[in-house]
């Protein structure tokens, strides 16, 4: 039986991927760079910095800006994308999330967060769920970002869980990718088209009950 469940955050438990998207999109426009929906599943997951790089590399201007110019530019994206959240409250939680909580916790399975976002810890206050959360693994603890499996295991190693008995529940290419390579069983929030046809996916998060994670894991181990 899965003993830790490690929830990616933007784009699982929240709408906020389509708020960096916008944010992207908007510096992007000020550096003549044009970002689309396509280009963006590139970036979903990934750290903000390496997501400036692969936007700068996209518009061929990746030599264009010193070290400061740099961190000018990912403070702008990520102000621009803080007054975005500001608002987010208890409301903007995705449908079956909260309930999935409850019951992951009256199973006694863990619950950890396993974002790549420094933002993480704000949002889920907003939210109202960081008491549901057994461990935060913090993003700048880690070697490599996603698609490296660095994240997903130190969240399985806060909770105390080993990560091969832990699921990990993702909507980017680069944290499916992670999961893989982690050893923890991946759940996709998305399109097969983005995340490729050969792990569990579901297209809404409603889906995400207590009871399809058990299927899916019971599957896993019938194989
Ligand atoms: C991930 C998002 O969760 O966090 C990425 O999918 C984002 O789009 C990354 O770049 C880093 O987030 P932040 O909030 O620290 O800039
Ligand atoms: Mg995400």
């Amino acid at each position: 039986m899965f003993k830790a469940v490690l929830f990616d955050l933007d784009g699982v438990i929240t709408d906020t991927a389509e708020y960096h998207y916008r944010a992207w999109k908007k510096l992007g426009e000020e550096l003549g760079i044009s970002i689309d929906r396509e280009f963006n599943e590139r970036l979903k997951g990934v750290s903000r910095e390496d997501s400036l790089r692969l936007i700068l590399e996209h518009g061929r201007r990746g030599a264009d800006f010193s070290a400061e110019e740099f961190a000018a530019l990912a403070k702008k994206k990520n102000d621009n994308y803080v007054q975005m959240i500001e608002e987010v409250s208890p409301r903007d939680v995705y449908p079956g999330i909260l309930e999935l909580l409850k019951t992951l916790k009256a199973h006694e399975v863990k619950i950890a967060l396993a974002s790549a976002s420094k933002n993480g810890p704000s949002l889920l206050d907003k939210m109202a769920l960081t008491d549901y959360f057994d461990a935060i693994a913090d993003p700048a603890k880690v070697a490599q970002g996603k698609p490296a499996p660095d994240i997903f295991e130190l969240a399985a190693k806060e909770v105390g869980v080993a990560i091969t008995e832990s699921i990990g529940i993702e909507d980017a290419q680069a944290g499916i990718a992670a999961i893989k390579a982690s050893g923890a069983l991946p759940i996709g929030v998305g399109q097969a088209e983005d995340l490729g046809d050969d792990i569990a996916l579901v297209t809404t998060t409603a889906a995400l009950t207590y009871e399809y994670l058990l299927e899916k894991w019971q599957e896993k181990h019938e194989n």
